[in-house]
């Protein structure tokens, strides 16, 4: 699981452990979510389908609290499939999965602009199987409903389809029979994946598989442990993949927790260590954040990319490291808002969910730092409110907005990592920050990545 705010790059990790297990599992979240990996060469962004496609022997299993959106998983089978590897064969989805309806979309563009979300109906999905309204006004459909009658599920969707679009007015934005056409061929050609059995991965887990449970999002996004109202619909730590999967406690032995090295948010939302604060936030935020994308940062940008990175202003450093780590959004193509490791907040995360390994990505764009103000790697160790240590972490947006995050200075270096294969090339400060950061958040760092490609990652033993 990521244990920030999302796009760790955790995909890339679950491909590779991904050849050692027997199922894949996607846990949470939906098409909200965007997984890269590569394969032959070509990046694939996968949303809803687990990241272990690349290997044809590992079955792949998107569990009860998922979110699915019928059309746009079988269009994503079509285009994995296009690259030569089998998806149809060993799919299965679970039947308690709750179904994102055309309406969903429609609700979420219409009231969600305000946190940011990726417009894919993921809360209003997760909010809808809350009600369990029945009759004339239900508004939740599950997978299995769709396995078992996609027809009446057709009339429960067009029906929620029709009051929203005039509840908001917006009947003018959306192709109510395009919609509808999408979603029926969707559901129609997904019924065939969904499981009628309840405890799938729990017998298969008793049997002797071993699974690998890959979490969406991230820990600073669950809907319970983090700030409302910027969070994502679904519960994302280890409880979250427990529910999920109906797998016994101790079922989990490794805890994986991955954590980027310059941390980044998407979407409004409290961001403590963000480089710029207020400022960055409202402007990786324009328009919805469509305004400041890749193009056009760098063709703002491009020729003082150095001297943003060395500027005092961390609004124009906050632009620089962007544009240096290609931090733009995998689904949505926003602005990443990126900011210094808060060991704060990972503290927190690790804590919650008994954390017990730690993989690391882009530790070789630390190196920029030394370039900056910095001279060194900035890293945020403690909160304060008013000048006084904050023990707890802050539970509220209001909170997290008051603290102060002290930030401390570690060695940085300037060696290019990215070639490196093995732990011993690494630069003693590199090593030496890695250990700081094992010490200080308690879970071994096991695994770090030097650059996007598959093979730009070394295995530590420290
Ligand atoms: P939603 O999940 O689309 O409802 O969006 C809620 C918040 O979570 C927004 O701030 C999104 O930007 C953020 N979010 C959702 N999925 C991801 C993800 O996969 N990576 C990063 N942020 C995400």
């Amino acid at each position: 699981m990521g244990l920030q705010h999302g796009d760790e790059g955790k995909g890339r990790f679950i491909d590779e452990l991904a050849a050692t297990y027997n199922i894949v599992v996607r846990y949470n979240g939906g098409a909200n979510a965007g997984h890269t990996i590569k394969h032959n060469g070509v990046t694939l962004a996968l949303h809803q389908l687990p990241s272990g496609v690349n290997h044809p022997h590992v079955q792949l299993y998107i569990a009860s609290h998922c979110v699915v959106n019928p059309a746009k998983l079988m269009q994503e089978i079509r285009e994995v499939e296009s690259h030569g590897l089998s998806v149809r064969n060993r799919l299965r989805i679970s039947p308690f999965a709750s179904v994102v309806q055309p309406s969903h979309i429609v609700v979420d563009s219409a009231t969600m602009g305000g946190i940011g979300t990726t417009k894919n109906g993921i809360g209003v999905a997760y909010a809808a199987a809350k009600m369990r309204l029945e009759g004339d006004r239900r508004l939740d459909i599950r997978t299995a409903d769709i396995r078992d009658d996609v027809h009446g599920a057709m009339a429960i969707a067009r029906r929620n389809l029709e009051i929203e679009l005039e509840r908001y007015n917006a009947g003018g934005e959306f192709d109510v029979e395009q919609m509808m056409g999408d979603f029926e061929r969707g559901s129609t050609e997904m019924q065939r994946f969904i499981d009628t059995d309840p405890l799938a991965l729990t017998r298969a887990w008793r049997r002797g598989n071993r699974l690998l449970l890959e979490g969406a999002q991230a820990f600073g996004l669950d809907n319970t442990y983090g700030a409302t109202p910027d969070i994502t619909g679904s519960n994302v730590g280890v409880q979250a993949a427990l529910l999920s999967t109906a797998l016994p406690p101790e079922s989990v032995g490794r805890r994986i927790g991955v954590v980027k090295a310059i941390p980044t948010r998407v979407g409004y939302g409290a961001f403590p260590s963000e480089f710029g604060g207020a400022r960055a936030e409202e402007y990786a935020m324009e328009n919805g954040g469509t305004l400041h994308t890749a193009d056009w940062e760098l063709e703002r940008y491009g020729q003082q990319v150095e001297e943003l990175l060395a500027s005092d202003d961390e609004f124009e450093l906050g632009i620089a490291i962007r544009m240096r780590g290609n931090e733009y959004g995998a689904t949505t193509k926003r602005p990443r808002r990126p900011g210094a490791l808060d060991l704060r907040h990972i503290n927190y995360a690790v804590e919650a969910n008994g954390i017990n390994e730690l993989f690391v990505t882009k530790v070789d764009c630390l190196r920029d730092f030394s370039r900056s103000k910095f001279e060194g790697i900035p890293v945020v160790n403690e909160y304060r409110r008013n000048g006084h240590h904050v023990d707890h972490m802050p539970t509220t947006k209001a909170g997290l907005l008051a603290v102060e995050p002290q930030v401390h200075v570690c060695d940085g270096f300037t060696e290019d990592l990215s070639g490196m294969l093995d732990q011993s090339e690494l630069p003693p400060t590199a090593l030496r920050f890695i250990h700081d950061v094992q010490r200080r958040t308690g879970a071994r760092i096991s695994k770090i990545g030097v650059g996007p490609g598959r093979e730009q990652m070394i295995n530590l033993s420290v």
